[in-house]
Protein backbone atom coordinates (compact mmCIF):
# COMPACT_ATOMS: atom_id res chain seq x y z
CA UNK A 1 0.00 0.00 0.00
CA UNK A 2 1.34 3.57 -0.83
CA UNK A 3 1.35 6.00 2.14
CA UNK A 4 -0.14 8.78 1.00
CA UNK A 5 -0.15 12.44 2.80
CA UNK A 6 -3.66 13.48 2.84
CA UNK A 7 -5.19 16.46 4.15
CA UNK A 8 -8.66 18.12 4.76
CA UNK A 9 -10.65 20.92 6.61
CA UNK A 10 -13.83 21.77 7.85
CA UNK A 11 -15.01 25.55 8.43
CA UNK A 12 -16.45 26.31 11.81
CA UNK A 13 -19.60 27.83 10.85
CA UNK A 14 -21.97 25.61 13.12
CA UNK A 15 -23.35 21.79 13.69
CA UNK A 16 -22.60 19.60 11.08
CA UNK A 17 -24.32 17.84 8.79
CA UNK A 18 -24.37 14.47 7.57
CA UNK A 19 -23.18 15.51 4.40
CA UNK A 20 -20.24 16.97 5.82
CA UNK A 21 -19.97 13.07 7.73
CA UNK A 22 -20.64 11.13 4.65
CA UNK A 23 -18.83 13.14 2.12
CA UNK A 24 -15.42 14.12 4.48
CA UNK A 25 -15.17 13.50 8.13
CA UNK A 26 -16.32 9.81 8.10
CA UNK A 27 -13.77 9.21 5.71
CA UNK A 28 -10.97 11.33 7.77
CA UNK A 29 -11.70 9.08 10.50
CA UNK A 30 -10.91 5.68 7.76
CA UNK A 31 -7.58 7.70 6.47
CA UNK A 32 -6.08 8.33 9.70
CA UNK A 33 -5.43 4.83 10.43
CA UNK A 34 -3.48 4.22 7.14
CA UNK A 35 -1.73 7.57 6.25
CA UNK A 36 -0.16 10.67 7.27
CA UNK A 37 -3.21 12.75 7.81
CA UNK A 38 -3.88 16.45 8.41
CA UNK A 39 -7.14 17.84 9.24
CA UNK A 40 -7.96 21.23 9.96
CA UNK A 41 -10.44 23.56 11.02
CA UNK A 42 -10.67 26.55 7.96
CA UNK A 43 -11.67 29.49 10.60
CA UNK A 44 -10.13 32.11 7.46
CA UNK A 45 -12.34 30.66 5.24
CA UNK A 46 -15.07 30.75 7.47
CA UNK A 47 -15.05 34.55 7.77
CA UNK A 48 -15.87 35.31 4.29
CA UNK A 49 -19.17 34.65 4.90
CA UNK A 50 -22.07 36.65 6.91
CA UNK A 51 -20.64 35.98 10.72
CA UNK A 52 -20.78 36.87 14.27
CA UNK A 53 -17.54 37.45 15.74
CA UNK A 54 -18.70 36.34 19.18
CA UNK A 55 -19.78 33.04 17.96
CA UNK A 56 -16.00 31.97 15.72
CA UNK A 57 -14.36 30.76 19.02
CA UNK A 58 -17.08 28.89 20.22
CA UNK A 59 -17.73 27.18 16.94
CA UNK A 60 -14.17 26.52 16.56
CA UNK A 61 -14.16 24.57 19.97
CA UNK A 62 -16.92 22.85 18.86
CA UNK A 63 -15.67 21.60 15.44
CA UNK A 64 -12.89 20.31 17.34
CA UNK A 65 -14.85 18.18 19.70
CA UNK A 66 -16.63 17.27 16.81
CA UNK A 67 -13.71 15.65 14.99
CA UNK A 68 -12.67 14.01 18.35
CA UNK A 69 -15.88 12.79 19.04
CA UNK A 70 -16.34 11.16 15.66
CA UNK A 71 -12.87 9.37 16.09
CA UNK A 72 -10.35 11.41 15.15
CA UNK A 73 -6.95 10.92 17.03
CA UNK A 74 -4.40 13.08 17.78
CA UNK A 75 -1.75 10.42 17.70
CA UNK A 76 -2.69 9.25 14.65
CA UNK A 77 -3.38 12.37 12.87
CA UNK A 78 -2.14 16.07 13.17
CA UNK A 79 -5.70 18.27 14.17
CA UNK A 80 -5.05 22.38 13.66
CA UNK A 81 -6.57 25.72 13.57
CA UNK A 82 -5.79 27.24 9.69
CA UNK A 83 -5.37 30.95 11.58
CA UNK A 84 -2.51 29.25 13.99
CA UNK A 85 -0.44 28.91 11.23
CA UNK A 86 -0.01 31.81 9.46
CA UNK A 87 2.26 30.29 6.18
CA UNK A 88 -1.23 29.60 5.27
CA UNK A 89 -1.99 33.42 4.61
CA UNK A 90 1.46 34.00 3.46
CA UNK A 91 1.29 31.14 1.12
CA UNK A 92 -1.99 32.56 -0.25
CA UNK A 93 -0.88 35.75 -1.00
CA UNK A 94 1.94 34.42 -3.29
CA UNK A 95 -0.01 32.25 -5.02
CA UNK A 96 -2.53 35.36 -5.77
CA UNK A 97 0.68 35.93 -7.67
CA UNK A 98 0.22 32.99 -10.37
CA UNK A 99 -3.11 32.60 -10.36
CA UNK A 100 -5.22 34.30 -13.15
CA UNK A 101 -7.98 36.49 -12.42
CA UNK A 102 -10.26 34.58 -14.87
CA UNK A 103 -10.00 31.20 -13.38
CA UNK A 104 -10.87 32.43 -10.08
CA UNK A 105 -14.21 33.97 -12.15
CA UNK A 106 -15.52 30.44 -12.93
CA UNK A 107 -15.68 28.97 -9.65
CA UNK A 108 -18.94 27.55 -9.21
CA UNK A 109 -19.07 28.10 -5.46
CA UNK A 110 -18.02 31.76 -5.51
CA UNK A 111 -21.12 32.47 -7.87
CA UNK A 112 -23.52 30.23 -5.50
CA UNK A 113 -22.08 32.42 -2.28
CA UNK A 114 -21.65 35.54 -4.42
CA UNK A 115 -25.97 34.82 -5.39
CA UNK A 116 -26.65 33.91 -1.14
CA UNK A 117 -25.39 36.97 -0.02
CA UNK A 118 -25.31 39.98 -2.48
CA UNK A 119 -24.71 42.82 0.41
CA UNK A 120 -21.21 40.79 1.26
CA UNK A 121 -19.70 39.71 -1.77
CA UNK A 122 -15.92 40.45 -0.83
CA UNK A 123 -12.63 39.84 -2.07
CA UNK A 124 -11.90 37.21 0.56
CA UNK A 125 -14.78 35.19 -0.98
CA UNK A 126 -13.55 34.83 -4.44
CA UNK A 127 -10.00 34.31 -3.00
CA UNK A 128 -11.23 31.49 -0.93
CA UNK A 129 -10.10 28.48 -3.92
CA UNK A 130 -6.55 30.36 -3.98
CA UNK A 131 -6.23 29.94 0.38
CA UNK A 132 -7.34 26.56 0.22
CA UNK A 133 -4.59 26.02 -2.35
CA UNK A 134 -1.94 27.06 0.06
CA UNK A 135 -3.90 25.17 2.68
CA UNK A 136 -3.08 22.47 0.58
CA UNK A 137 0.26 22.57 -1.52
CA UNK A 138 1.95 23.50 1.85
CA UNK A 139 2.23 19.89 3.04
CA UNK A 140 2.87 18.21 -0.22
CA UNK A 141 -0.28 16.74 0.47
CA UNK A 142 -0.68 13.57 -2.62
CA UNK A 143 -4.36 13.15 -1.76
CA UNK A 144 -7.19 15.24 -0.33
CA UNK A 145 -10.96 13.81 0.59
CA UNK A 146 -13.32 16.00 -0.03
CA UNK A 147 -17.37 16.28 -0.99
CA UNK A 148 -18.28 16.64 -4.38
CA UNK A 149 -19.08 19.94 -4.22
CA UNK A 150 -14.91 20.81 -3.35
CA UNK A 151 -13.66 19.22 -6.86
CA UNK A 152 -13.40 22.24 -8.89
CA UNK A 153 -11.26 23.65 -6.03
CA UNK A 154 -9.04 20.87 -5.98
CA UNK A 155 -8.56 20.64 -9.69
CA UNK A 156 -7.93 25.18 -9.09
CA UNK A 157 -5.02 23.77 -6.42
CA UNK A 158 -3.32 21.31 -9.12
CA UNK A 159 -3.32 24.15 -11.99
CA UNK A 160 -1.95 26.69 -9.10
CA UNK A 161 1.18 23.88 -8.16
CA UNK A 162 1.66 24.02 -12.46
CA UNK A 163 1.32 27.77 -12.48
CA UNK A 164 4.08 28.08 -9.62
CA UNK A 165 6.22 25.33 -10.64
CA UNK A 166 6.60 26.43 -14.16
CA UNK A 167 7.62 30.62 -12.87
CA UNK A 168 9.92 29.30 -10.27
CA UNK A 169 10.96 25.82 -10.75
CA UNK A 170 9.74 22.27 -9.49
CA UNK A 171 8.59 22.97 -5.73
CA UNK A 172 4.69 21.49 -5.43
CA UNK A 173 3.54 18.06 -6.02
CA UNK A 174 -0.51 17.68 -7.73
CA UNK A 175 -2.47 16.22 -5.15
CA UNK A 176 -5.57 13.65 -5.98
CA UNK A 177 -9.10 14.12 -4.87
CA UNK A 178 -10.49 11.18 -3.22
CA UNK A 179 -14.30 10.76 -2.47
CA UNK A 180 -16.26 8.63 -0.34
CA UNK A 181 -19.69 6.46 -2.17
CA UNK A 182 -22.36 9.31 -0.82
CA UNK A 183 -20.10 12.44 -2.07
CA UNK A 184 -23.12 14.55 -2.62
CA UNK A 185 -25.88 14.10 0.60
CA UNK A 186 -29.01 16.06 -1.12
CA UNK A 187 -31.17 18.51 1.14
CA UNK A 188 -34.45 16.63 2.83
CA UNK A 189 -36.74 19.19 1.50
CA UNK A 190 -35.13 20.22 -2.07
CA UNK A 191 -33.68 17.06 -3.12
CA UNK A 192 -32.53 18.76 -6.53
CA UNK A 193 -29.85 20.82 -3.98
CA UNK A 194 -27.01 19.74 -1.96
CA UNK A 195 -27.71 19.60 1.55
CA UNK A 196 -26.22 22.54 2.82
CA UNK A 197 -26.98 24.82 6.19
CA UNK A 198 -27.31 28.04 3.56
CA UNK A 199 -30.52 26.03 2.56
CA UNK A 200 -31.98 26.38 6.20
CA UNK A 201 -32.20 23.80 9.18
CA UNK A 202 -34.82 21.53 8.14
CA UNK A 203 -32.75 20.83 4.80
CA UNK A 204 -30.25 19.12 6.98
CA UNK A 205 -29.96 16.15 9.41
CA UNK A 206 -26.75 17.47 12.00
CA UNK A 207 -24.81 14.72 13.90
CA UNK A 208 -25.90 15.65 17.22
CA UNK A 209 -29.50 15.85 16.40
CA UNK A 210 -31.73 14.42 19.11
CA UNK A 211 -33.10 11.29 17.99
CA UNK A 212 -36.98 13.67 18.15
CA UNK A 213 -35.58 15.91 16.13
CA UNK A 214 -34.59 13.27 13.42
CA UNK A 215 -37.63 11.90 13.14
CA UNK A 216 -39.43 15.25 13.16
CA UNK A 217 -37.40 16.61 10.04
CA UNK A 218 -37.23 12.87 8.46
CA UNK A 219 -41.12 13.03 8.65
CA UNK A 220 -41.12 16.44 6.74
CA UNK A 221 -38.45 15.04 4.31
CA UNK A 222 -39.86 15.41 0.62
CA UNK A 223 -40.04 11.81 -1.47
CA UNK A 224 -41.62 13.02 -4.32
CA UNK A 225 -41.43 16.52 -6.17
CA UNK A 226 -43.18 16.11 -8.78
CA UNK A 227 -40.07 16.13 -11.15
CA UNK A 228 -40.49 12.94 -12.01
CA UNK A 229 -37.22 11.43 -11.16
CA UNK A 230 -38.14 10.90 -7.31
CA UNK A 231 -34.95 12.61 -6.08
CA UNK A 232 -36.26 12.60 -2.50
CA UNK A 233 -36.75 9.25 -2.48
CA UNK A 234 -33.59 7.99 -3.93
CA UNK A 235 -31.86 10.32 -1.23
CA UNK A 236 -34.39 8.78 1.35
CA UNK A 237 -32.92 5.67 -0.13
CA UNK A 238 -29.25 6.07 0.06
CA UNK A 239 -29.88 6.84 3.67
CA UNK A 240 -31.52 3.90 4.24
CA UNK A 241 -28.57 1.87 2.10
CA UNK A 242 -25.91 3.48 4.64
CA UNK A 243 -27.73 3.93 7.58
CA UNK A 244 -29.82 0.66 8.19
CA UNK A 245 -29.06 -3.24 7.96
CA UNK A 246 -28.83 -4.44 4.25
CA UNK A 247 -31.96 -6.91 4.61
CA UNK A 248 -33.91 -3.66 5.18
CA UNK A 249 -32.62 -1.81 2.41
CA UNK A 250 -33.16 -4.58 0.13
CA UNK A 251 -36.63 -4.89 1.31
CA UNK A 252 -37.62 -0.74 0.74
CA UNK A 253 -35.99 -1.16 -3.08
CA UNK A 254 -37.94 -3.73 -3.71
CA UNK A 255 -41.18 -2.10 -2.42
CA UNK A 256 -40.37 0.72 -4.57
CA UNK A 257 -40.07 -0.88 -7.66
CA UNK A 258 -43.46 -2.88 -7.39
CA UNK A 259 -44.69 0.64 -5.98
CA UNK A 260 -45.94 -0.39 -2.56
CA UNK A 261 -43.28 1.33 -0.48
CA UNK A 262 -44.47 3.19 2.72
CA UNK A 263 -42.51 6.04 2.82
CA UNK A 264 -43.96 7.05 6.44
CA UNK A 265 -42.50 3.68 7.42
CA UNK A 266 -39.18 3.89 5.71
CA UNK A 267 -38.93 7.49 7.74
CA UNK A 268 -39.22 5.73 10.75
CA UNK A 269 -37.15 3.19 10.60
CA UNK A 270 -34.23 5.89 9.04
CA UNK A 271 -34.46 8.10 11.62
CA UNK A 272 -34.23 5.19 14.40
CA UNK A 273 -30.99 3.49 12.73
CA UNK A 274 -29.59 7.41 12.31
CA UNK A 275 -30.12 8.39 16.01
CA UNK A 276 -28.48 4.83 16.82
CA UNK A 277 -25.97 5.48 14.43
CA UNK A 278 -25.07 8.46 15.76
CA UNK A 279 -25.32 7.57 19.53
CA UNK A 280 -22.02 7.04 20.34
CA UNK A 281 -20.81 10.09 18.92
CA UNK A 282 -23.45 12.01 21.02
CA UNK A 283 -22.09 10.75 23.95
CA UNK A 284 -18.40 11.06 23.81
CA UNK A 285 -18.86 14.57 22.72
CA UNK A 286 -20.55 15.37 26.16
CA UNK A 287 -17.50 13.84 27.51
CA UNK A 288 -14.69 15.90 26.09
CA UNK A 289 -13.36 18.38 27.80
CA UNK A 290 -12.27 21.67 27.20
CA UNK A 291 -8.91 20.88 27.95
CA UNK A 292 -8.40 17.83 25.59
CA UNK A 293 -9.38 20.28 23.18
CA UNK A 294 -7.04 22.66 24.02
CA UNK A 295 -4.41 20.57 24.15
CA UNK A 296 -5.01 19.23 20.82
CA UNK A 297 -5.00 21.78 19.21
CA UNK A 298 -1.73 23.52 20.28
CA UNK A 299 0.02 20.22 19.67
CA UNK A 300 -1.15 20.30 16.28
CA UNK A 301 -0.35 23.71 15.69
CA UNK A 302 3.51 23.11 16.46
CA UNK A 303 3.38 19.91 14.27
CA UNK A 304 1.87 21.98 11.00
CA UNK A 305 3.79 25.07 11.90
CA UNK A 306 6.95 23.29 11.41
CA UNK A 307 6.70 21.61 7.99
CA UNK A 308 4.98 25.13 6.97
CA UNK A 309 7.70 26.72 8.08
CA UNK A 310 10.55 24.63 5.90
CA UNK A 311 8.05 24.94 2.90
CA UNK A 312 8.17 28.68 3.31
CA UNK A 313 11.93 28.86 3.54
CA UNK A 314 11.92 27.12 0.37
CA UNK A 315 9.28 29.07 -1.24
CA UNK A 316 10.90 32.57 -0.35
CA UNK A 317 14.05 31.50 -1.62
CA UNK A 318 12.36 30.74 -5.31
CA UNK A 319 10.37 33.41 -5.55
CA UNK A 320 13.00 36.27 -4.47
CA UNK A 321 11.58 37.37 -1.20
CA UNK A 322 14.48 36.80 1.28
P1 LIG B 1 -17.09 22.97 4.27
O1 LIG B 1 -16.99 23.21 5.72
O2 LIG B 1 -18.04 23.81 3.48
O3 LIG B 1 -17.42 21.47 3.98
C1 LIG B 1 -16.72 20.44 4.68
C2 LIG B 1 -16.73 19.15 3.89
O4 LIG B 1 -18.07 18.65 3.74
C3 LIG B 1 -18.32 18.32 2.38
N1 LIG B 1 -19.76 18.50 2.11
C4 LIG B 1 -20.56 17.56 1.60
N2 LIG B 1 -20.33 16.28 1.22
C5 LIG B 1 -21.37 15.56 0.78
N3 LIG B 1 -22.64 16.04 0.67
C6 LIG B 1 -22.93 17.31 1.03
N4 LIG B 1 -24.17 17.77 0.96
C7 LIG B 1 -21.86 18.13 1.52
N5 LIG B 1 -21.79 19.40 1.97
C8 LIG B 1 -20.49 19.62 2.33
C9 LIG B 1 -17.45 19.31 1.61
O5 LIG B 1 -17.23 18.87 0.28
C10 LIG B 1 -16.20 19.33 2.44
O6 LIG B 1 -15.35 18.23 2.13
N6 LIG B 1 -13.59 24.44 1.15
C11 LIG B 1 -13.73 23.38 2.16
C12 LIG B 1 -12.89 23.68 3.38
C13 LIG B 1 -11.43 23.70 3.09
C14 LIG B 1 -10.65 22.61 2.59
C15 LIG B 1 -9.32 23.11 2.48
C16 LIG B 1 -10.94 21.29 2.23
C17 LIG B 1 -10.60 24.75 3.26
N7 LIG B 1 -9.31 24.41 2.88
C18 LIG B 1 -8.28 22.29 2.02
C19 LIG B 1 -9.90 20.48 1.76
C20 LIG B 1 -8.58 20.99 1.66
C21 LIG B 1 -15.22 23.22 2.49
O7 LIG B 1 -16.00 23.11 1.61
O8 LIG B 1 -15.61 23.21 3.76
Amino acid sequence: MIKEIILSGIQPTGKLHIGNYLGALKNFVALQDQHECYFFIADYHSITENYEPNTKPQQVMELATDFLAAGLNPKKCTIFVQSHVAEHTELAWIFNCVTPISYLERMTQYKDKANQQQKNINVGLFDYPVLQAADILMYRVTAVPVGQDQDQHVELTRQIARFFNNRFGQTFTEPKTIHTDTPKVMSLLTPEKKMSKSLGDNHCLYIDDEPKVIAAKLAKAVTDTGDGQGLGARNLLDLIKIFSDDKTYKRFQAEKNSGTLKYSELKEILAQDIADYFADFRKRKKQISQKEVEKTLADGAKKAQAIAQKTMAEVRIKIGIR
